[in-house]
């Protein structure tokens, strides 16, 4: 049933889209990074949620529009008739936010540019304060967090891909009956635009895209509540997002001691005074070697600041974030996201429902865009991706080798995808259905077997709780304060 490793280099390309992959591969490699010739950096394996999706699929350095056709992947007995792509994001600028920091730390840097007003030491490391004060600063407050041409090609070549894993599903036939939802936010809206483009070019490769109010599938739906809906959740606002006290452990890591350690070499190599920097400063300068990387394809002088211990130290920090505030640290982080999951079986049950009828699935493509912060609340819902204990400010070296690294898990275009099949065969006489999980185009063993498929019925089983008791409405309440004893 399940594909055996002989069949790893059997992708089912048809002639046709072979065709239109060549023909895309030489029009899109007139932008950005030549496939190929790929610029890496030493530091990449800890950019999380700032991570290349190529970095944490290196498979694709070679040639981004190859398909990768996960062995565990079903086939033959099964056709698969419903496909739920939740994905994220594709590469995009710094906020603005962030903008402004790294001008402070530019400008801190500029002051005490050797020669400057003191005798610069001469050393190597001055020199690199040197380079890093002549760096530059081409990050503008325009950009604010929008989508890259990189991340447009990032969402292009995702959905080539999949198109080639899934030529049933991604058919002509299908256009225009593909069904987009985005969060509202430019880089999303975008990004599903890309996307939808990437496809056009699939099904129609000898026709230009059209404007996508044009589309036959329509332009896609915003729909916050669905893809932002901790933007809605009263008690994650009041509790976790505006509360100073959530994020403690993020808060005392960066005053420990292995920041501090960071940040007394970084000090020293920049030659400025240590107490004129802080986590967040250095924090900057790290995604800035990611963001040069990521979106102009260049290894910046930023990077040679920091070292892979350094790296290690700062992809800890960005996981504790995301652990506390999208991850396991609080329950409401990953219950808020309830009505995504239920919105997804709902997908998958119509779609039975309908191939038990012997219709035709209406909705055949669901494609939802959304955030680092969509995804890792819903897998964290799933029970991916749980160390035994959680991430502290105190456990560093415990946690080396814990299973939350948001780089693995959401890097940039990251994809969590819901395949549906329907099998019947000699083996499988009575009709069944079937469900598989892809992340990032791997396929995810289901949390409560570790197999790579589960009977359709079983992983609803299995999450039943999720799906009949989860109400967003109540577990988004604030408990009612009784305030009628303190008024005596
Ligand atoms: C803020 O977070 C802390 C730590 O989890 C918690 O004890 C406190 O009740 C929270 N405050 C609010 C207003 O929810
Ligand atoms: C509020 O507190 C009072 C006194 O503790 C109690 O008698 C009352 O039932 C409470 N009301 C609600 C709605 O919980
Ligand atoms: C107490 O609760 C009542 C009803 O919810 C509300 O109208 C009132 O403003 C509250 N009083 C205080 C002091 O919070």
């Amino acid at each position: 049933m399940l594909r055996g490793p002989g069949g790893l280099l059997g992708v089912s390309v048809r002639p046709a889209a072979a065709l239109a992959v060549a023909l895309l591969s030489s029009l899109s490699h007139c932008s950005l990074l030549e496939p190929g010739d790929p610029v890496a950096s030493a530091l990449s394996p800890y950019f999380g949620t700032k991570t290349r999706y190529e970095d944490a699929n290196p498979w694709l350095l070679p040639n981004p529009e190859a398909p990768r056709r996960d062995p565990n992947l079903l086939e033959e007995a099964c056709t698969p008739v419903q496909l739920v792509a939740l994905i994220r994001h594709g590469t995009r600028y710094p906020t603005a936010k962030q903008i402004r920091k790294l001008r402070l730390l530019h400008g801190l840097l500029q002051a005490h540019r050797p020669g400057n007003d003191r005798a610069g030491g001469g050393g190597g490391g001055g020199d690199l304060g040197a380079r890093l004060a002549d760096w530059p600063l081409w990050y503008a407050d325009w950009m604010d967090g929008q989508l890259v041409e990189k991340g447009r090609q990032d969402m292009r070549q995702l959905a080539l891909r999949l198109a080639s894993l899934f030529p049933a599903l991604f058919s002509r036939e299908n256009y225009g009956r593909l069904q987009l939802i985005t969060s509202s936010k430019h880089r999303c809206v975008e990004s599903s635009v890309a996307f939808l483009n990437g496809l056009w070019q699939h099904c129609y490769p000898e026709l230009p895209p059209p404007d996508v109010a044009d589309m036959e599938c329509g332009p896609p739906r915003i729909n916050d509540k669905l893809m932002r809906f901790f933007d809605h959740c009263e008690k994650f606002l009041t509790e976790v997002e505006k509360n100073d006290t959530a994020l403690y452990h993020v808060e005392a890591f960066k005053t420990g001691p292995e920041m501090q350690n960071v940040l007394r070499k970084v000090a020293a190599t920049l030659q400025v005074p240590v107490n004129n920097l802080n986590a967040d400063l250095i924090q900057v300068a790290f995604f800035t070697c990611s963001f040069d990387l990521a979106i102009k394809g260049v290894k910046s002088p930023w990077c040679d600041v920091f070292d892979t211990d350094d790296g290690k130290v700062l992809e800890y920090l960005n996981d504790l974030k995301q652990y506390w505030k999208r991850g396991y640290g609080y329950a409401i982080n990953s219950r808020s996201s309830c009505t995504l999951f239920q919105d997804i079986f709902q997908h998958l049950d119509k779609a039975v429902e309908q191939k038990k009828r012997s219709q035709p699935v209406s909705s055949p493509v669901i494609l939802q865009f959304g955030h680092a912060e969509t995804l890792l609340p819903l897998l964290s819902l799933m029970g991916y991706f749980k160390d035994k204990e959680p991430l502290t400010a105190y456990n560093y070296k415990e946690q080396m080798y814990r299973k939350f690294r948001s780089g693995h898990i959401v890097p940039y275009a990251s994809n969590l995808i819901f395949v549906l099949y329907h099998c019947k065969n000699a083996e499988t006489p009575k009709e069944e259905f079937r469900v598989q999980m892809l992340l990032n185009e791997k396929v995810l063993p289901l949390a409560h077997s570790q197999k790579p498929v589960s009977l359709y019925e079983d992983l609803k089983n299995h999450y039943k709780d999720i799906l009949q008791n989860c109400h967003t409405g109540q577990e988004c309440e604030l408990p009612k304060v009784n305030n009628t004893s303190d008024e005596l």
